[in-house]
């Protein structure tokens, strides 16, 4: 019950448009700096690397979304541009991860497709990939009509499926060919469009991975829970998918000891790294997602 209360709170915090902006001027708070790296290109370039050093490989995401006017849009859009610049210029192993409400789809759809394009061309032309977040429900259907315009035109830009929404599976079969990752969901959505247990969330979850896989697509389990990992590692040796074939993904500051034990195995283990100062709708909704990620923001709260 209590747990339930504070998820919402946090859920509620994180679309807070008033805390959001707020917290752009504090800089990185209350532990936030522990799954954010840093509010710079130059702090995340260098993250990479350490990262990339221990075998893993990454996606950086420059944090940010619901972004209302243009002039932020088109910031934004530049931001990206220059991140993946600074990903070739380093030589590192990263592609990129953008929400596309940052890059104005909430302003004007075309205008944000162009946006995407300028970010598709500059990924093209150093040979990078780009992952379109999947947000609310509410941007679902938008951002899939969005992927198969660009689909047509460039073939590095992929998406992502939430397993809490009923229609996940009946998306997962019309994208079979199209690079996927697969989470559970982090958003708030009602009973109407989306399972509410977590049985039924990790039910359908498996599903969507295995009819994935099987369909022969390329496929990014996203998941921080060692049973669906332990799942999917026993699903593609029965079923002969080559590791090339998948890759595992993971926050930035999260399970670290599995993140390197998965390497070790010899699985591709991807760890997405949010940076930049619009943090704080990221960091909340991660406190919602486990309670006892709140401990390290209290820590950080006298720590700071
Ligand atoms: P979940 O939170 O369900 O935890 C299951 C179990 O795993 C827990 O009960 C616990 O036993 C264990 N566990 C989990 N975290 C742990 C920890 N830190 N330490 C110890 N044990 C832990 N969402 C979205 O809506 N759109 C998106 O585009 C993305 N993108 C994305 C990218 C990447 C790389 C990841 C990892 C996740 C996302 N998500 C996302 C978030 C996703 O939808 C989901 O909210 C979170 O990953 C939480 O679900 P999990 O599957 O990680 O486990």
């Amino acid at each position: 019950m209590l747990a339930e209360v504070s998820k919402n709170v946090f859920l509620f915090a994180s679309q807070s448009k008033g805390l959001n902006k707020a917290a752009k001027k504090w800089g990185l708070r209350f532990g936030a700096s522990q799954v954010v790296a840093g509010d710079t290109i130059e702090s995340a370039v260098k993250k990479v690397q350490e990262l990339n050093k221990k075998g893993l490989v990454c996606t950086l995401d420059h944090l940010g979304e619901f972004v209302s006017s243009r002039e932020e849009a088109t910031e934004a859009t530049e931001y990206n541009v220059k991140t993946l610049e600074a990903i070739a210029k380093a030589g590192l192993n990263s592609n990129l991860s953008v929400k596309m409400t940052q890059l104005g789809l909430d302003i004007d759809r075309d205008f944000c497709v162009r946006n995407m394009c300028r970010i598709l061309d500059t990924a093209k032309k150093h040979n990078n990939f780009v992952r379109i977040d999947m947000e609310d429900h509410a941007h679902c259907q938008i951002t899939l009509d969005i992927l198969s315009e660009l689909r047509q035109t460039y073939d590095n830009v992929g998406t992502v499926i939430q397993a809490y929404l009923f229609r996940a599976h009946q998306d997962v079969k019309e994208l079979k060919g199209i690079p996927l990752r697969l989470v559970k969901g982090a958003y708030k959505e009602s009973s109407e469009v989306a399972y509410q247990e977590k049985e039924k969330v990790d039910e359908n979850y498996i599903r969507i991975i295995e009819e994935h896989l099987l369909s022969g697509s390329y496929t990014a389990i996203a998941s921080h829970d060692h049973h669906i990992i332990k799942k999917v590692k026993e699903f593609t040796q029965k079923n002969n998918i080559p590791r090339d074939q998948f890759e595992f993904q993971m926050l930035y500051g999260f399970r670290t000891d599995i993140q390197l034990s998965l390497v070790q195995e010899g699985y591709k283990m991807r760890v997405y790294i949010p940076f930049g100062n619009d943090w704080f709708g990221y960091f909340m909704r991660r406190l919602a997602e486990r309670p006892q990620n709140v401990a390290f923001a209290l820590k950080g709260l006298f720590s700071k």
